[in-house]
C-alpha cells in the first residue's frame, strides 16, 4: 500500500470521526519528527496510535480496516490480576470493506456501532481445538441480552448497539449501507501476537514510501523511531 494512500485514509478517517463529535487525543496529530523527538514510552510501548491495515493484501477498499488505539493497558497487569487491564480503539469499517475472520486468545472485546451504517458481524463459535465450529450455535451478549444465531450467522448492529466477543469467538465484519464508526472496548491488547486469522493473512500493511508520512502508524514505530526492521 502506498504511503500517499495511507495519508489520504488518515485525513478521511479523521474527518469522518470528527463528524460524529469524537475527537482523538493530542498525540494523534504529532508529526513523525515530533514523535521521534518526544519518544513517549507510554505511546510507543503500548502501541497507541494510527493503524491503517490492508492485512498485507493491497486492496484496502475490499479488505481493510482503519484503527486508532486510544489507550492500552499493561500485559503484566493481567497476570497480577489488577491494574490497567483495558484498552480502547476507535475504528472505521467502510461500506462492504471486510475485516477477515479471526479470533483472539487473550482479548475479550466489545464491538460498538458508534454511528453510520449497519455493522454486520459474521460469527462462529470455536471447537475444542479453537478452530471454527461450523455446526455449533452461536451465543453472544448484545447490550445485556443474549442473542442466539446459527453457526456463521450474521449479527447486524445498528448505531448504539454492541456485542461482547469473548476470547475464542470467531468474527469477521463489514459496514452495510454506509461506512460505520466503531468503538472497541477490550482487555489489554497485543496486536503482534493476539490475532489468529482463519486464512493465512498479515495483520499490518506493507508500505511503499512514495511520500513522507503525515503521521506514523503503530507499525512504523520500530523502524522510524528505533531504527529497527
Ligand atoms: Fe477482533
Amino acid at each position: 500500500m502506498k504511503r500517499s494512500r495511507v495519508n489520504e485514509i488518515i485525513r478521511e478517517g479523521d474527518a469522518f470521526i470528527r463528524s460524529f463529535g469524537y475527537v482523538m487525543p493530542p498525540f494523534a496529530y504529532w508529526s513523525p519528527g515530533e514523535m521521534k523527538t518526544r519518544r513517549p514510552a507510554g505511546i510507543i510501548d503500548s502501541r497507541l496510535g494510527w493503524d491503517i491495515t490492508d492485512y498485507g493484501q493491497g486492496k484496502f477498499d475490499e479488505l481493510g480496516l482503519f484503527l486508532f488505539t486510544v489507550r492500552n493497558g499493561r500485559a503484566e497487569d493481567l497476570s497480577r490480576g489488577k491494574g490497567m487491564l483495558y484498552a480502547e480503539k476507535i475504528m472505521i469499517s467502510r461500506k462492504d470493506q471486510l475485516s477477515p475472520m479471526h479470533r483472539h486468545v487473550v482479548k475479550a472485546e466489545d464491538i460498538i456501532n458508534r454511528g453510520g451504517g449497519k455493522l454486520v458481524i459474521e460469527l462462529f463459535m470455536p471447537d475444542e481445538e479453537g478452530n471454527i465450529d461450523r455446526n455449533r450455535e452461536v451465543e453472544v451478549p448484545t447490550d445485556g441480552v443474549i442473542r442466539k444465531l446459527p453457526a456463521g450467522g450474521l449479527l447486524k448492529l445498528d448505531p448504539g448497539e454492541s456485542v461482547t466477543l469473548l476470547p475464542g469467538v470467531w468474527h469477521a465484519f463489514w459496514g452495510e449501507g454506509a461506512d460505520v464508526l466503531i468503538g472497541e472496548v477490550s482487555t489489554v491488547n497485543d496486536d503482534l501476537t493476539d490475532n489468529i486469522f482463519a486464512d493465512p493473512i498479515g495483520r499490518f500493511s506493507s508500505i511503499e514510501e512514495d511520500e513522507a508520512p503525515l503521521h506514523l502508524l503503530v507499525s512504523d514505530y520500530d523502524r522510524f523511531i528505533d531504527g529497527k526492521g
